[in-house]
């Protein structure tokens, strides 16, 4: 009755449906692709906006008729958030030694915030109010907060363009990572205001490090990023707004004589405000010396996120390395040094030789 084989023509028709239907899948496909494609910092940048908004202040909050329930929201997505903070990690010591690069290469992992320049430390010591368990998210959330509005439209909002060495335009962008914000949990939270920790270390001591540690509940890490003395103030002397290094011709050396002796004044003192951090806590302190992350990015990596205890994957290691200009920036010749001025740097690095082991005048 029936036919043994169905007739060529339904298998026909059954074929093209089959052939049509995986057209369609394959059209669905790329759709979807080709925006997530194009459309993907504007997804990133609603994601950050829409991390900013949580964090509005409680007092907002409740001004709205469903204030009650946002609020037990926002707490319980900051518990989920804050819960695994087991580190804070504070930047200690200079101006211009590549503090910005090293910290937003830390910020693009999934667990981990460092603030562009929160003043954390200093935040501390003035808002008696925090020093409660309670209240230690609120503390967090500044640094959070700063971390997502530099990748809005601060230094972490556009890529390099020029080298550091030319004076172009600095930007510390990572495409695909995290920066200003997180993969459900953070781990390490921090702040690389370098020298503002210096200056609070060399004129409070360590007493705000050690409440941080109680009554956080965290451990205090510190990172020391460190660049050849004389370029790291000599680049200081260049970026004084009184010298227009920008535009000078760069085979004159500049003359700032008195700008100089400012600088190395002040470097001094943050050397000796670093050194705080390293005598009390030599464990929890790490120097990276920023033309190893320069010539070595993938390297310096992964000592920080062994010394972070964090573990960091290799496509993160890969796509920070890619942003990092391997050009070294070598300022030094670039402004006039008198013997005295030189000396006077050599006498900084002599009384903190654990600082600047290796680092001479001559050396490349
Ligand atoms: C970089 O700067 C140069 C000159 O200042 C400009 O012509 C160029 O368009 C810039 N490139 C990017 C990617 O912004
Ligand atoms: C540099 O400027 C100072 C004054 O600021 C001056 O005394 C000194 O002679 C100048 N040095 C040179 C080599 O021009």
């Amino acid at each position: 009755m029936f036919p043994r084989f169905p007739p060529l023509h339904h298998t026909v028709f059954i074929a093209a449906c089959w052939v049509g239907m995986s057209v369609l899948v394959i059209l669905w496909h790329f759709e979807l692709t080709g925006k997530t494609g194009s459309d993907r910092s504007d997804t990133y940048l609603r994601s950050i906006q829409k991390r900013a908004l949580e964090h509005t202040s409680q007092e907002q909050n409740n001004v709205n008729n469903d204030g009650a329930m946002k609020l037990t929201e926002e707490v319980t997505s900051k518990n989920e958030m804050y819960d695994r903070v087991n580190t804070l990690l504070l930047f200690v010591g200079y101006s211009r030694s590549r503090h910005s690069l090293v910290s937003s290469l830390l910020d693009a992992h999934p667990h981990m915030i460092v603030a562009d320049e929160s003043y954390a430390l200093r935040k501390w010591v003035q808002q008696p109010a925090w020093k409660t368990e309670k209240s230690r998210y609120e503390f967090f959330d500044t640094m959070l907060g700063n971390s997502a509005r530099s990748v809005k439209r601060g230094r972490r909002s556009r890529v390099a363009n020029g080298s550091a060495a030319n004076f172009q335009i600095f930007g510390y962008r990572i495409p695909d990572q995290w920066q200003g914000t997180y993969d459900r949990y953070i781990q390490v939270i921090g702040d690389k205001t370098a020298w503002d920790t210096a200056v609070m270390l060399r004129l409070l001591g360590t007493r705000a490090i050690y409440e941080m540690k109680e009554k956080l509940g965290v451990n205090i890490k510190f990172i020391h990023v460190v660049r050849n003395p004389f370029d790291n103030i000599a680049t200081f002397v260049l970026r004084h707004k009184d010298i227009q290094a920008r535009t000078a011709d760069p085979n004159v050396k500049i003359n700032a004589s008195e700008i100089l002796d400012e600088k190395i004044k002040l470097y001094n003192n943050w050397a000796e405000g670093t050194f705080v951090a390293h005598k009390s806590f030599p464990e929890d302190f790490l120097s990276v010396v920023s033309m190893d992350v320069v010539k070595r990015p993938a390297e310096s990596l992964r000592k920080m996120c062994h010394f972070l205890q964090v573990t960091c994957s290799e496509s993160y290691i890969q796509d920070c390395a890619a942003i990092v200009d391997p050009v070294p920036s070598i300022t030094r010749h670039r402004i006039m040094w008198t013997e005295k001025q030189i000396n006077r740097v050599y006498a900084t690095m002599r009384a903190f030789p654990v600082l600047f082991e290796g680092f001479t005048f001559e050396d490349v």
